[in-house]
């Protein structure tokens, strides 16, 4: 069955499935993605919790015209790689198969993705309530994730584009909001090879 088919046809997935089987995708089918689908996704994202239930998150979903403005702002990513790759280690696992000349080829039309949700906070000053909003946010992000690859899709958190935040948040009319990630979504042209993941990173106390 092809991938854009499970949505409608497929077997629901578990969710202990969907964690353990969701890729990051950058290439995507040209189809559009039926907004009934978007909206399942939203759904995810708002059933997300958060603090007092405050619901920090706004996202913009964005197709068509506006999808290509926008890809034409974020496209510029690029010429920041040196100061964005600086911010990771070397060893990073994703360092050898993530080529400068790669990302900057993903980035001219964000792998053709037709949709794109821009996440985004208010402005706040007190770092504790912005670092609170990000989690709360970046809860809602990451259940987005699991059930647009549930649904079939797939998507990229493709925090790159904050280094053209100013630009984004003008286009969007959101100048008083924080952008947080945009997400690329959409059919995903083929399924992405497993990351390894270091399962060293947990110190258990008191076992
Ligand atoms: C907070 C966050 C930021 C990320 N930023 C980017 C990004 O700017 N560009 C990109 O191509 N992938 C980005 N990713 C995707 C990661 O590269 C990817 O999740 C990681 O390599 C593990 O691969 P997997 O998602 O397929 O398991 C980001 C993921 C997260 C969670």
């Amino acid at each position: 069955m092809a991938l854009k088919d499970v949505a409608t046809q497929g077997a629901p997935i578990t969710l202990e499935d969907a964690i353990f089987s969701r890729r990051t995708v950058r290439s995507f089918l040209p189809e559009s993605v039926p907004r009934e689908l978007l909206e399942k996704v939203i759904k995810a994202g708002f059933a997300s919790p958060s603090p007092f239930n405050s619901q920090p998150w706004h996202f913009t979903v964005v197709t068509g015209k506006e999808r290509d403005d926008l890809v034409k702002i974020v496209r510029k990513f690029p010429a920041y790689l040196a100061d964005i790759l600086a911010l990771y280690p070397k060893e990073a696992s994703e360092f050898d198969s993530l080529s400068e000349e790669y990302i900057s080829s993903f980035a001219k039309n964000l792998g053709g993705a037709p949709v794109i949700i821009f996440a985004s906070i208010p402005k706040k000053t007190n770092k504790y309530a912005r670092k609170v909003d990000i989690i709360a946010c970046a809860s809602a992000i990451q259940n987005m994730q699991l059930t647009a690859w549930s649904l079939g899709l797939g998507t990229v958190c493709l925090t790159s584009a904050l280094w053209v935040e100013t630009e984004i948040m003008a286009y969007l009319g959101l100048k008083d909001r924080e952008l947080v990630t945009i997400m690329p979504i959409g059919y995903r042209e083929s399924d992405p090879e497993p990351t390894s993941r270091n399962d060293a990173n947990v110190t258990w106390l008191g076992f």
